[in-house]
């Protein structure tokens, strides 16, 4: 959501529910009516690459990773009502967030994306979404002041539940049932029944979506997120860590400078200074859930998937022949597409045109996620072939899904040394290249837990056990998110002056005072 407009939630800018009886022939003549003309495709262009996309086309193709429900009749039934429900976000505040993703495109933002693995039933509260919430805010700040560039918030947050799964069993002393697919599809106790898919759970994931959103948007707007708060942000660290110190001092430099700014006359009362931008995003796993909360929205004639402004489709279920990019190639939300090292630069090249055929900046976002030592091998060259191929991408990096391990006790960890090589090959890579690092998506969350081993605070395997709460991969704790953010934000504090030096450089002689 852009949080800060207003008047995307007016209601000239709210989305219609799609009614199931427009046919399959006005759909898509709205889509094209509402494509701007490019200089590059005449009409018949246009109208051939999405002619055979409707709402419902990814049915035809194979579709990975979806639950099978014992009923489908309740199913439908469930899928009727959620099509009824309001839009959980607005096509506007989608469109924003896309303007901001082509500026890190060009190295001109940063993006920021975070939250947890799978948010789930147990853990829902106000606390829990405000702390997650808070901790993006200061990792902003502390990036903002690195890059000196703006920070594109976007929370991994209000509809990441659906989890793709490596086994579609789970085996336990002997007895074998169908793994946990995530809380919005089945439970993860270990009997036949929890493991069941309920449809609905779909309901309640959409309820807990739409109020967690609520509390964002009022966290975002309402004052919380204001500059003049980024000292009370830091009320988590009381017991003096040393990333919660860091924190302050950078902090009090901040406040210094927003006195300075006051003093010098300019005011504190901005939106800019008051509010901040927030979105959400999650991957589009669940197909018939996503298809119910896509809506034609009325000023573009473009349908969107109101389920979240960002989707992107995973390592798992990314076929160019698949059902999850046939959906997303019809959407005209902002798409991430995970990439892990097996992804072939031809086939890189291959789904961005499919998923980006107009080479629109800021529609795609490739979230690289392979291990450092894969990183510098590999991305090279698929930053050479979508080069080559003159396509227009955000780069970010998933330093998470590469690294991890299985602890002596069993349980999934992650080295916290692991994610920031896989940080740091991210960096050095497109330096370089010569491209553009335009952001991280971390999996983290404001509480002190201990699942990712490592840090300041040095979580060790055998403190694993104590606060691991994750309903799937083990997540970032506040204190190591904020510490991913200093070294995040050193090194484009250091691209910027390299970029800065070779900008005074570049002046003719005598330009420069
Ligand atoms: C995830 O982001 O939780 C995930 C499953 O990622 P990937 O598709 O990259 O494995
Ligand atoms: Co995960």
């Amino acid at each position: 959501m852009a949080l800060t407009a207003a008047a995307n939630l007016t209601p000239t800018a709210a989305l219609q529910p799609t009614s199931s009886k427009i046919s399959f022939k006005t759909r898509i003549l709205a889509v094209h009516a509402a494509e701007p003309a490019k200089k590059s495709s005449t009409a018949v262009e246009i109208k051939s690459r999405s002619s055979n996309w409707a709402i419902d086309s990814w049915k035809s193709k194979k579709a990975l990773q979806i639950p099978v429900y014992p009923s489908k009749e309740d199913l439908e039934s469930v899928l009727q009502t959620l099509a009824s429900f309001p839009p959980i976000v607005f096509a506007g505040e989608a469109r924003k967030l896309e303007e901001r993703l082509a500026d890190a495109a060009v190295g001109k933002a940063f993006l920021l994306q975070g939250g947890d693995c799978a948010e789930s039933f147990k853990e829902f509260n106000a606390n829990n979404i405000r702390d997650t919430f808070r901790v993006l805010l200061q990792m902003g700040v502390v990036l903002t002041f690195g890059g000196q560039m703006p920070i594109i918030k976007v929370g991994r947050m209000a509809g990441q539940f659906a989890k793709p799964r490596s086994d579609p069993f789970e085996t336990k002393d002997g007895v074998k049932l169908p793994s946990y697919q995530g809380d919005n599809i089945n439970s993860d106790i270990f009997d036949e029944k929890s493991r069941m898919p309920d449809p609905q759970r779909l309901i309640r994931a959409y309820s807990q979506s739409a109020a967690t959103l609520n509390l964002l948007r009022a966290f975002a707007t309402g004052g919380y997120a204001g500059m003049q708060r980024v000292s009370q942000w830091n009320l988590d660290f009381t017991d003096h860590s040393e990333q919660g110190d860091r924190y302050m001092e950078l902090a009090q430099r901040v406040d210094e400078a927003l006195g300075f700014m006051v003093a010098a006359g300019l005011t504190s009362e901005h939106p800019i200074m008051t509010t901040t931008e927030f979105w959400t995003s999650h991957e589009c796993l669940h197909l018939p859930y996503e298809q119910a909360l896509t809506r034609e929205d009325s000023t573009s004639g473009l349908y969107y998937d109101c389920s979240a402004h960002m989707l992107w489709v995973g390592e798992r279920t990314r076929q160019l022949d698949g059902a999850h990019v046939e959906f997303l190639r019809g959407v005209a939300n902002p798409l991430g597409i995970k990439v892990s090292d097996k992804m072939d630069p031809k086939e890189m090249v291959k789904l961005c045109e499919i998923l980006n055929p107009h080479n629109k900046p800021g529609r795609l976002t490739i979230i690289t996620r392979m291990g450092a030592e894969n990183m510098r091998v590999k991305l090279p060259h698929l930053i050479r072939a979508i080069r080559q191929a003159g396509l227009i991408v955000t780069w970010i990096s998933d330093p998470m899904h590469g690294n991890t391990i299985k602890a002596p006790c069993g349980l999934k960890t992650r080295p916290f040394d692991s994610i920031r090589s896989e940080l740091r090959a991210f960096f050095d890579v497109h330096e370089q290249e010569g491209s553009h690092p335009g952001g991280m998506h971390l999996e983290m969350t404001g509480q002190n837990v201990t699942e990712c081993i490592g840090g300041s605070r040095a979580v060790t395997f055998d403190d694993l056990s104590s606060r691991y709460h994750t309903h799937c991969d083990p997540r970032l704790n506040a204190s190591q998110s904020l510490e991913i953010a200093f070294a995040v934000a050193e090194r484009l504090r250091r691209r910027r002056i390299r970029s800065d030096n070779v900008f005074v450089r570049g002046k003719p002689e005598g330009a420069v005072n």
